[in-house]
């Protein structure tokens, strides 16, 4: 298959490149720098937020991924907005050339859910509806460079006491970022709808902190501070963790719910035992196994 892989640059779609080309695909890595583009696949300007440019990237595709968020450089936070009309174009222009589109968002939550997740889940919802999308519904996906991993790396590795809010107190089912490329790449062959993946465990960020603080053998103490305000702990996380502030907030917001699988029919139709939380660290933690070496 010919195959755009929007996001080629990301955290997810790095890693998913090089499995689609062993798959055999024909693979076009979308960027909207593709004259720095150094990675695996034939780079191609595809700027979601551009029609033409987009529509140009996508002919004579079978298939294509969309792994785009708008959070990043956003102060304004009006990202909702944007990654809604990307959708709508994206959906118009796959619908028109029937390619296959799959699609990587976040897992429901039965709580009020936060900017960030609402944003994800109507994304997947227009792609759905329009294009016949796959979308795979993931909670933090555990991997080297990804923006909710280095979240938690730098609030573990730089902070001896962590005083955190009450999210940490939140659920989440996490998932190896080798186990979602696994899902991602059998998604070509999936029936369109949506679909929850995680990994095996489901953990609080208390234990997700604690755990990866013990697989590198730190001492770390955990002191829960319920009226830290949400701003303040944002900007915290963003300095240790070298992430920009605009992709931390909308990020922290999203902890203050359970983010867990509601259903696993994925696992009957892509039968796999994805690793649990401790293999998935240290798969991560793993030079070997990083996205850019094997990029
Ligand atoms: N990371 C996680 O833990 C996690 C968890 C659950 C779901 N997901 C989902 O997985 C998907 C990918 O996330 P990620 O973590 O890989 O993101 P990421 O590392 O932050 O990468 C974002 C990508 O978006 C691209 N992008 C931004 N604006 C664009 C535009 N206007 N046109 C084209 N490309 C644009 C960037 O490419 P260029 O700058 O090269 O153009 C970059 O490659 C998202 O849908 C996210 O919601 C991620």
């Amino acid at each position: 298959m010919r195959i755009l892989v929007t996001g080629a640059t990301g955290f997810v779609g790095r890693a998913l490149l090089p499995a689609l080309l062993d798959a055999g695909h024909d693979v076009l890595a979308g960027t909207r720098h593709p004259d720095t583009y150094d990675g695996p696949g034939l780079p191609v300007a595809a700027d979601v937020g551009d029609p033409e440019q987009l529509s140009a990237a996508l002919d004579g595709c079978d298939a294509a991924y969309y792994l785009v968020h708008a959070m990043e450089g956003d102060p304004r936070g009006d990202f909702a907005a944007r990654d809604r009309r990307s959708a709508e174009v994206f959906a118009e222009l796959a619908a028109a050339r029937r390619l296959k589109v799959v699609y990587l968002g976040g897992l429901d939550s039965a709580d009020t859910v936060s900017d960030h997740l609402r944003s994800r889940l109507e994304v997947g919802r227009i792609l759905r509806e329009r294009a016949g999308a796959v979308e795979l519904r993931a909670a933090v996906v555990i991997g080297a460079g990804g923006s909710s991993f280095r979240m938690l790396q730098g609030l573990v590795e730089k902070l001896p006491v962590l005083v955190a809010p009450r999210w940490v107190d939140s659920r989440c089912q996490p998932i190896a970022l080798g186990d979602v490329v696994r899902y991602l790449a059998a998604a070509l062959d999936l029936p369109a709808g949506h679909y929850d993946v995680a990994g095996e465990q489901v953990l609080t960020y208390e234990q997700m902190l604690l755990g990866y603080a013990r697989i590198r053998g730190l001492r770390r103490t955990l002191v829960t501070v319920p009226w830290v305000p949400a701003g303040l702990s944002a900007r915290g996380v963003a300095l240790l963790s070298g992430l920009d502030l605009a992709l931390v907030e909308p990020l922290i917001e999203g902890l203050a719910v359970d983010v867990v699988a509601a259903d696993d029919r994925i696992r009957a139709l892509v039968p796999f035992d994805p690793l649990d939380y401790e293999q998935s660290v240290r798969a991560a933690l793993a030079p070997t196994t990083t996205p850019a070496a094997a990029a």
